[in-house]
């Protein structure tokens, strides 16, 4: 599932690592796969993501195979991460000019599951790709390597505004690269319950997205903003706040559907 809005900080990062560390809770096998060059989904689940740390920037661009790069997650079992690292930032260009540069994290993942099952090692249940807030070659890598797109939309004015151009990036990607891939999910996020507002914007999304968008409503929360700061998801740094429930339905919701 690629989590993905080319709008920055609404809640991409923190939808992907809450839901992951939600479904790995629950015993299910989880890998994140940070592919911003930000790095903060690396961040959030306590894997070190320095410059010198190998990382997807190398699974993409040199070949290096995904298992080489994928840490555990320290606080929860069953999660896996594989980071990103400042490197990344040049990748969108290096990837021009690569063979099947829109397909390298498809085959790597690919390559991953098949050794996995080589070596008797449990199946993965689900993969989470965090992107950055832009549609350049990472993002299309993760359209193509996806079959679902999450799209968290923060309950806010412009929520809509660059939803079109996304919603148009993916069809070019199900015409041309990707057929299977399905917008399934639409998550809201930063829900102020005291505005006007939010409640339209929420209200609005539901009536043209209504198979996609969840019934969890993510509120507007600290809790969820301190978290990263001590490199945790709110569901380990603090299971029953609001913030940690509504991920946790969110995820159940995600869970239930298949
Ligand atoms: N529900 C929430 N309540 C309060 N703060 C939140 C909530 N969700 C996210 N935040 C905070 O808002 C900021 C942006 O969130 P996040 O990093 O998840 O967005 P993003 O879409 O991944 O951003 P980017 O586009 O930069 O990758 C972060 O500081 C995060 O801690
Ligand atoms: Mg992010």
């Amino acid at each position: 599932m690629t989590v993905s809005n080319q709008k920055g900080g609404v809640g991409k990062t923190t939808t992907t690592v809450n839901l992951a560390a939600a479904l790995a809770s629950a015993g299910l096998n989880v890998l994140v796969i940070d592919i911003d060059p930000q790095g903060n989904a690396s961040t959030a689940l306590g894997i070190e993501h320095h410059a010198e740390v190998e990382s997807i920037y190398d699974v993409l661009i040199d070949d290096l195979p995904l298992g080489n790069v994928v840490a555990q997650c320290p606080d929860i079992s069953n999660l896996i991460c594989a980071p990103a690292t400042i490197h990344l930032a040049g990748a969108e260009i290096e990837l021009v000019s690569l063979v099947a540069r829109e397909q390298r994290l498809r085959r790597a993942i690919d390559t991953y599951a098949a050794e996995r099952e080589r070596r008797g090692e449990e199946r993965l249940d689900y993969i989470f790709i965090d992107c950055p807030p832009s549609l350049g070659l990472l993002t299309v890598n993760a359209f193509v390597a996806a079959k679902e797109v999450l799209i968290p939309i923060q309950c806010e004015y412009y929520a809509l505004e660059g939803l079109s151009q996304l919603l148009k990036n993916i069809e070019m990607i199900q015409k041309h690269l990707n057929a299977d891939l399905v917008v399934s999910t639409i998550l809201l996020t930063m829900y102020d319950g005291r505005t006007n507002l939010a409640a339209q914007v929420a209200a609005e999304v539901r009536e043209h997205f209504p198979e996609q968008v969840l019934g969890a409503v993510v509120p507007r929360s600290v809790r969820i903003s301190e978290a990263p700061s001590y490199q945790q998801t709110v569901m380990t740094y603090d299971p029953s706040s609001s913030g940690a429930l509504s991920y946790l339905e969110a995820a159940a919701e995600i869970a239930q559907r298949g």
